[in-house]
C-alpha cells in the first residue's frame, strides 16, 4: 500500500510517500481500502511532538490519520455485521495512526456501514466522527435538554462545526458561536446552522445579560477563562480541545461551586474504547444531522502525497472547514 509516513517528530516537511506492506485485520478489526483520509489539528500536534511523552500514542516513523472512509477490503476473525466491499467509514477510536495510507486497518466497533444513508464518503469523513463526538459529549456528559441555549468557540473549527447541527437535533433553543476576528466574515457567510457568531475576544461584554446552559469549548485560553461569566446557573462548559495552545490555563475552582457551574471534559479518542457499544448509536445520529443538512461541512480534497502541505495549512489556519487526502 501507499502510504504518507511521518519519518521524524518536526515540521510538515517530514512527510515521506512510501510503498508499505499492507496491514492485516486482527481479531474484531476489519482492513479498508480507504478513498478518503481525514486530516485533524490532532494531526498536527502528534507530528510536532507535543504528545510525544504521552504512553500509548504514536512514535516515528508512523502513519498517521485517525479516521478514513472506504469499502471493507477484509474481514478480521469474529467480525459480524459488516461485509467486504460495503462502503463505510470509521470513528476514532482506538490508536492515532494509520489512516494516510491506501489501506488502514479499524476495530470493527468503530466502523459505520454508510449504504443507504445518502452521505458520499468524502463529507461523511470529513463529518462523521466529529458529529459522533458532538452527540456523546453533548449527550453522554453536558447532558443538553430541549430548550437550553449553546455557546459553542472556534465556531468553524473541524471538532466545532459539528455541534450547531448535532445540538439542534437534540433540542437546543438556540446556538451561538464565537471565533476570532480574521475568521469573522467567513463565519457569517457559513451555512452552519449558528444563530449567530460573535468576536470571540468581546463575546462576554457582547451577549450582555444572556446567559448559556452549555459551553462548547476547544479553544481553551482567554475565551474558557471568560464563558465562566456568561453560563447559566447550573450551566455546564464541556472542553474537548485546546486550539489555543494554552497548556498553563487553570479554573478558578472557587467560582465553580459559588455559581452552580460545573466544568466537564471529554476525549472521544480515550471514551469509546471503553465503551464500544456507544458508538453505532452516534454515528447513526451524526449521519441523521449529515443527512438533514446540518453539518454543511465544507470538504477539501488533496490526494495523500500533499499530506505535508494539508498539515502546513492547518498550522497557518487557512483550512476553515476539512482537508480530507485521497490515496
Ligand atoms: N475531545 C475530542 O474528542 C476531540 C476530537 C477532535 C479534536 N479535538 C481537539 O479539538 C481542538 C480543535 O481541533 P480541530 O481539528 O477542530 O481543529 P481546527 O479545525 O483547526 O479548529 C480549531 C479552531 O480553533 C480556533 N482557534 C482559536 N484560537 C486558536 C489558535 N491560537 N490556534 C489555532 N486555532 C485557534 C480557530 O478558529 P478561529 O481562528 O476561526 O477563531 C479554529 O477554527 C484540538 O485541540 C483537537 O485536539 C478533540
Amino acid at each position: 500500500m501507499q502510504a504518507a509516513v511521518v519519518t521524524a517528530f518536526g515540521p510538515a516537511d517530514v512527510f515521506e510517500l512510501t510503498e508499505l506492506p499492507d496491514p492485516a485485520p486482527g481479531p474484531g478489526q476489519v482492513a479498508i481500502d480507504v478513498t478518503h483520509a481525514a486530516v485533524g489539528l490532532i494531526d498536527v500536534h502528534l507530528r510536532q511532538g507535543r504528545y510525544q511523552d504521552q504512553k500509548g500514542l504514536p512514535q516515528p516513523p508512523y502513519v498517521p490519520g485517525l479516521e478514513v472512509a472506504g469499502t471493507v477490503r477484509a474481514l478480521g476473525e469474529g467480525v459480524e455485521g459488516l461485509r467486504v466491499g460495503e462502503p463505510v467509514v470509521t470513528l476514532s477510536g482506538t490508536g492515532a495512526e494509520g489512516g494516510y495510507a491506501s489501506v488502514a486497518v479499524a476495530d470493527a466497533a468503530m466502523t459505520v456501514g454508510l449504504e443507504g444513508s445518502g452521505v458520499d464518503p468524502a463529507l461523511a469523513v470529513a463529518a462523521v466522527p466529529n458529529a459522533a463526538t458532538a452527540y456523546l459529549a453533548l449527550t453522554e456528559v453536558a447532558h443538553l435538554k430541549p430548550g437550553e441555549h449553546v455557546l459553542v468557540h472556534g465556531a468553524l473549527g473541524g471538532l466545532a462545526s459539528a455541534f450547531p447541527g448535532v445540538a439542534r437535533t437534540l433540542g437546543a433553543a438556540g446556538v451561538t458561536g464565537t471565533v476570532r476576528r480574521p475568521s469573522l466574515e467567513r463565519a457569517h457567510a457559513s451555512a452552519l446552522p449558528y444563530d449567530e457568531v460573535l468576536a470571540s475576544d468581546d463575546f462576554a461584554e457582547t451577549v450582555g445579560d444572556r446567559r448559556f446552559d452549555v459551553v462548547v469549548d476547544p479553544v481553551g485560553g482567554q475565551v474558557r477563562t471568560d464563558s465562566l461569566r456568561v453560563m447559566a446557573p447550573m450551566g455546564r462548559m464541556l472542553l474537548v480541545g485546546n486550539a489555543s495552545g494554552d497548556w498553563q490555563h487553570t479554573a478558578p475552582t472557587n467560582t465553580l461551586w459559588g455559581g452552580n457551574l460545573a466544568i466537564l471534559g471529554f476525549a472521544v479518542g480515550f471514551h469509546l474504547p471503553h465503551h464500544p457499544e456507544q458508538a453505532r448509536p452516534a454515528a447513526r445520529a451524526a449521519l441523521e444531522a449529515i443527512r438533514r443538512g446540518l453539518v454543511p461541512i465544507d470538504v477539501q480534497t488533496l490526494p495523500l502525497a500533499r499530506a505535508a502541505e494539508a498539515h502546513r495549512r492547518i498550522e497557518q489556519g487557512s483550512v476553515g472547514g476539512r482537508i480530507v487526502l485521497t490515496p
